[in-house]
């Protein structure tokens, strides 16, 4: 594995979009997993987290002989509901995130809750890009797993490009008067970068478009956002879910923005009533490529460096507040007043 040659952090990027267009299913594809078919109803419910080590969006991309450079130690994935009634959580994915992927059905183009996350993107001036999915859904379409896809909308038949067509210029009107400019990545000339939003055709169930995807997000993130990836002491992190965890207790799953955490490290986080004072019992991790989220082995830690998907386990958790923040308390830190920053969220 080449060196990083900064030191930067894995990006984060929060996955958004209306119900069913398809998130956790792109996120299957990568990770070769099937967490959507564990869903309740198949809806997803909570955010999740996972971390893709640059290997293998390097393995991912290769079709692509981009010959990317990666400079960021690999990529952190957070998945969020669509359904209309999670709101918070949608809000809560995308002020973690760096980028965002905004998921939008070819055959349905923008719905409600798409123009909602357009929303919080734009209030937040998070850049994103649009995976236009479901491309397999064509009538007619011919697949070939996991290719780039450029030469795969080429290989079509007239009728399938007509109708691709016909969608994506739909679909382009719909962002316009959204007041955003978007097109078909490879088209987008360099001069427009970054007022054109980069859309990628993709399918989750064949896996085509997903090398063009993993790369623009890796490429426009270490070109873009340098500074705000160049890796920080300071532990920047937040509360996403607390959950019972046979053998573990109570336990808190957390992403780690920017710092690093250690075992034993002295945290607070905000309870329903007082601050929780505690100390890190046991940081663990999924696998690579394993959703936080859902029920596996985990791996121990001493130390985790930012971007990460975390559980902690620790004793007082029981109350802990989700979406608030996690400080740890330095030796040079006041205790009194991290309690009392932890509590005004
Ligand atoms: P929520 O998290 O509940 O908002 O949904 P989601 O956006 O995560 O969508 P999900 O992954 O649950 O997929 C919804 C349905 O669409 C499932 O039945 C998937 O199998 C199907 N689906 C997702 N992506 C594709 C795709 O690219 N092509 C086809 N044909 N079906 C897809
Ligand atoms: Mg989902
Ligand atoms: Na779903």
């Amino acid at each position: 594995t080449p060196k990083p040659e900064q030191n930067l952090r894995s990006p984060i990027c929060c996955i958004m979009g209306h119900v069913d267009t398809g998130k956790t299913k792109l996120l299957d594809c990568i990770r070769g997993t099937n967490v959507q078919e564990g869903e309740a109803g198949g809806i997803t419910q909570q955010i999740g987290a996972t971390y893709f080590p640059a290997e293998n969006i390097r393995e991912r991309t290769k079709e692509l002989k981009a010959d990317a450079t990666l400079k960021v130690p690999g990529l952190l994935v957070i998945d969020t509901p669509g359904h209309e009634s999670f709101t918070n959580l949608r809000s809560r994915g995308s002020g973690l995130c760096d980028i965002a992927i905004l998921v939008v059905d070819i055959m349905h183009g923008l719905e409600p809750q798409t123009i909602e996350s357009l929303n919080l993107l734009k209030m937040r001036n998070t850049e994103f890009i649009i995976a236009l999915n479901k491309v397999d859904r064509l009538y007619g379409w011919k697949s070939r797993r996991n290719a780039p896809i450029q030469q795969q909308l080429e290989q079509q038949s007239r009728d399938v490009q007509n109708e691709f067509n016909m969608r994506l210029t739909q679909i382009i009107t719909q962002f316009k008067e959204q007041g955003l400019n978007t097109d078909l990545y490879y088209r987008i000339k360099p001069k427009d970068m970054g007022e054109t939003y980069f859309i990628v055709p993709t399918s989750a169930i064949t896996g085509e478009g997903i090398p063009d995807l993993l790369l623009l997000l890796v490429n426009w993130t270490q070109k873009t956002m340098v500074e705000k990836l160049t890796y920080s002491d300071e532990v920047e992190c937040t509360v996403l879910e607390v959950k019972v965890v046979e053998g573990h207790g109570t336990t808190i799953d957390v992403v780690l923005v920017n710092g690093v955490l250690h075992e034993g490290d002295q945290i607070v986080v905000c309870g329903m009533q007082a601050p929780i004072v505690t100390n890190i019992r046991a940081l663990l991790t999924p696998h690579p490529m394993k959703e936080l989220r859902v029920k596996g082995t985990y791996l121990h830690h001493k130390e985790i460096k930012a971007a990460q998907g975390i559980k902690i386990s620790a004793q007082g958790l029981e109350h802990a507040i989700a979406g608030s923040g996690l400080y740890v308390v330095g030796p040079q830190d006041d205790l009194d007043d991290i309690k009392e920053a932890a509590m005004e969220e």
